[in-house]
Parts: structure tokens; C-alpha cells; sequence
């Protein structure tokens, strides 16, 4: 028991990515960024629940303001802090900012890079939310949005302008799950003196790290795969120290700070990160060579299917092809409605990322932000079924999917 708690004393104090202790993906879900508890000894990391932080001596306030001491928990609060050490130590950044919402940390990311007159480049295939922002938002604020074809890198390099001081794109793109070279979009938006920005909550950063193919800032919508169990709504910035510096300036000014509870949340759940995403993984390559054999299914879109159309570029800048796909049910709008309500073990929900399968249609769900004729654009059919593969067991699901199929 002795032994035991000194070794622990040891990981948590010696071992870091840094030093080559932590390599692996499980082990570092555990460890990175969980620093020993000089106060109590605690292995999990202490809520620091309190919105504000006492002085015993007046002196002491212009140290606070300064940032060199806790103050108010809209600018820094202990827990939050290092839940971004460990987003920053996953999508190897300098630093990480925690937001109260995945589109918190989209905005506020976005709108830290504008300036009076700026343009914006992005992708056809966004999420919802991120769509409006951009398409509606934006240009009603003045700012010069332009989104191009996604996997078309060529319309990429002509849509650059001179003032264009965001690439903005997602890969895989929700929910269509196409790709975007993220190697060549970066070097195409450095060269224009631009900065790649990157959702990159589809992957999660245990199957594909941005950063290292050169983008600036890496987003997630923290309520999915990093929390992974459904029960927190979260976002989160990477970057390296000076961006994620200016990111967090603006956070304490549009407020959209993560509260601490949540923040201790998605710190539990990213100590399973690894192992749930692993099974994701599998399962949802498992679901993907059924679907694509049955007859009720004309298409599926899985980047780990060899007849997805970009296989050789998933293979290149991914470490796994995730757990989310999408696929057309053969039939009516009505048939892929009554598919989607017979199944037993997975639920009709939006949302994704979590330990349970999900399934939505985003033609009414997540897309909606979308006109009929910008949906039907980027492939989102009313038959289309996107599914978020949960860590069932992979015969459950795929009988599942199998007798809601059957009900078509
Ligand atoms: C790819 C993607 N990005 C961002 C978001 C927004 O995240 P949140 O709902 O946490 O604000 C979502 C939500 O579904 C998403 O799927």
C-alpha cells in the first residue's frame, strides 16, 4: 500500500508528456496535467466551486488584477485551469481555454481574430450553429464571410483574399463526414498571412491533433467526446500561448467562461477518453461494412470505409476514423423516420461523442440553421441518418440497427 502510494506520488509529480513518461494515449488520459495535491494529497482534482477569491490584506489586490493571483472565476478559477492544461497537453498547445459551450469556444476563437473589414474563408459543410454564425452573424456585423466547396482545396487557394484573416473548417465535416486536407489548408492560409482554425470535435484529439498539422487554434464542443457521458454542456480552444492569451482576454469579456462543476465533469471524462474512444472506433467500423452490405442502405459515409472517397487522406492525417458516421436509408423521408424510431438499444437525439449510440436525423435536428436548398448543397438528405457509436457491445448494436432496418 506504501509502495503503491509512492509510486503515485511520483507519476503525478515526475511524469509528464514532456519527459517521455507518458506515451500512450490511455495513460496520459489518466495522468496528464493532474499534478499531486500538495494540500491534501487528493488523486482527483478538487471543484473549487466559488464564484469569487478573499483578500486578508488590501495590498494584495493590484497582485490579483495582474493575473498572479485567483481573483474572479469569469477570468481563471483552479479547476477550470486544469482542465485547460490537460486540453492543451491532448491537442499539443501551449495552452487551452475552457467555455461554457461548444459554440462559446467557436465565437469567442473566431471573433478574437477579426478586425474591422476582416473576411472570413470556410467550408460548405459546417456544423448548424457554426453555420449561422458565419453565414448570418458575421456578415450582418459587416465582416466578409465567403464558404467554398469542402473538399475542394483548389476553391480554397482562389476564395483567399487579402484581408482574409480566418480559414475556418471541420474534418470530418457533421454530418457528412467528408474531408478537408488539413496540411495543405494550413500552408494555403499561412501563405496568405491567414490562420487555420479547426473544429476538430468529430475526431477528438485520441484520433487526430490538428496542431501538429499546422492549424492555429483547435475547437471542440467539449459536450461530446471529451466529457463523453452526455451530462455536461462544455467547449474548449487550444492554441499556442500568445492566441489562446488573446482567446481568454475575450472570454472574460463576452463571459463565456466554464463554470467549475462542469469543468471537474469533463475533467472525470476525459480520464476515459482513450479506452471509450478506442471502442468507438471499433464499433462504428463494425456498424459501417454491415451498413454498406445491406440492401436498405444506398450509401454510407464512414472516412475508415475503403469506399469513402477520401480513405487515403483519413489514413494519412488520423490516428483512428472515429465513431461518428452517417448513411441514406433506400427509401422515403418516412422510412428513415420509422428506422430511427424502432431502434431499441440506440436513442433518436441529438447531440454525440457520449458512451451511448445515438442517432439524428439533421435535416430536422441539428441542421435546421440550413435553408432545404443549403442542406440538399452538401448532401443532407431528409433520408440521411447520422449515428454517434456509443461502447455498446458491437453485435448489440448491429442487431439493432439490423431489426430497425427490417421494420423499412
Ligand atoms: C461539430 C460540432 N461543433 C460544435 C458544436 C456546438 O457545441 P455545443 O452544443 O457544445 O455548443 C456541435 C454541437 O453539436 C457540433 O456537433
Amino acid at each position: 500500500m506504501l509502495i503503491k502510494s509512492l509510486r503515485l506520488r511520483y507519476v503525478f509529480t515526475k511524469a509528464s508528456a514532456d519527459d517521455g513518461h507518458l506515451a500512450g494515449d490511455s495513460t496520459r488520459s489518466v495522468h496528464e496535467a493532474e499534478p499531486y495535491d500538495e494540500q491534501t494529497g487528493s488523486i482527483i482534482a478538487p471543484i473549487y466551486e466559488t464564484s469569487t477569491f478573499g483578500f486578508r490584506k488590501a495590498e494584495e489586490v493590484p497582485k490579483a488584477v495582474a493575473g498572479k493571483r485567483w481573483f474572479y472565476s469569469r477570468w481563471e478559477n483552479p479547476t477550470v485551469v486544469r482542465l485547460e492544461k490537460k486540453l492543451a497537453a491532448f491537442e499539443h498547445g501551449g495552452d487551452g481555454a475552457a467555455f461554457s459551450s461548444g459554440m462559446a469556444a467557436i465565437s469567442t476563437s473566431v471573433f478574437s481574430f477579426l478586425r474591422k473589414g476582416a473576411h472570413v474563408l470556410g467550408i460548405r459543410d459546417l456544423y448548424g450553429g457554426t453555420f449561422a454564425l458565419l453565414h448570418e452573424v458575421l456578415p450582418g456585423l459587416g465582416i466578409g464571410v465567403d464558404l467554398v466547396e469542402t473538399t475542394d482545396l483548389g476553391a480554397m487557394a482562389r476564395g483567399l483574399r487579402k484581408n482574409t484573416t480566418i480559414v475556418y473548417i471541420e474534418s470530418p465535416t457533421n454530418p457528412t463526414m467528408k474531408l478537408v486536407d488539413i496540411a495543405k489548408a494550413a500552408k494555403l492560409a499561412h501563405q496568405n498571412g491567414a490562420m487555420l482554425l479547426i473544429d476538430n470535435t468529430f475526431a477528438s484529439p485520441i484520433n487526430q491533433n490538428p496542431m501538429e498539422l499546422g492549424a492555429d487554434v483547435v475547437m471542440h464542443s467539449a459536450t461530446k467526446y471529451l466529457n463523453g457521458h452526455a451530462d455536461v454542456i462544455a467547449g474548449a480552444a487550444v492554441a499556442n500561448k500568445k492566441n489562446a492569451h488573446r482567446i481568454k482576454m475575450l472570454r472574460s469579456e463576452l463571459g463565456g467562461t466554464l463554470d467549475p462543476l462542469p469543468a471537474w465533469l469533463v475533467l472525470r471524462g476525459m480520464k476515459t477518453m482513450a479506452v471509450r474512444v478506442r471502442q468507438q472506433n471499433s464499433n462504428a467500423m463494425a456498424l459501417a461494412e454491415f451498413l454498406s452490405k445491406h440492401r436498405k442502405v444506398s450509401v454510407v459515409h464512414y472516412p475508415g470505409l475503403k469506399s469513402h472517397p477520401q480513405h487515403a487522406l483519413a489514413k494519412k492525417q488520423m490516428k483512428g476514423y472515429g465513431g461518428m458516421l452517417s448513411f441514406e436509408v433506400n427509401g422515403s423521408t418516412k422510412d428513415a423516420m420509422r428506422f430511427t424510431e424502432s431502434l431499441k438499444v440506440a436513442s433518436l437525439a441529438p447531440s454525440l461523442g457520449g458512451v451511448e449510440t445515438l442517432v439524428a436525423q439533421p435535416f430536422n435536428m441539428t441542421h435546421t440553421q440550413m435553408s432545404a436548398k443549403e442542406r440538399a448543397k452538401t448532401g443532407i438528405l431528409e433520408t440521411l441518418v447520422r449515428v454517434s457509436v456509443g461502447i455498446e457491445d458491437e453485435e448489440d448494436l448491429v442487431s439493432d440497427f439490423r431489426r430497425a432496418l427490417a421494420v423499412v
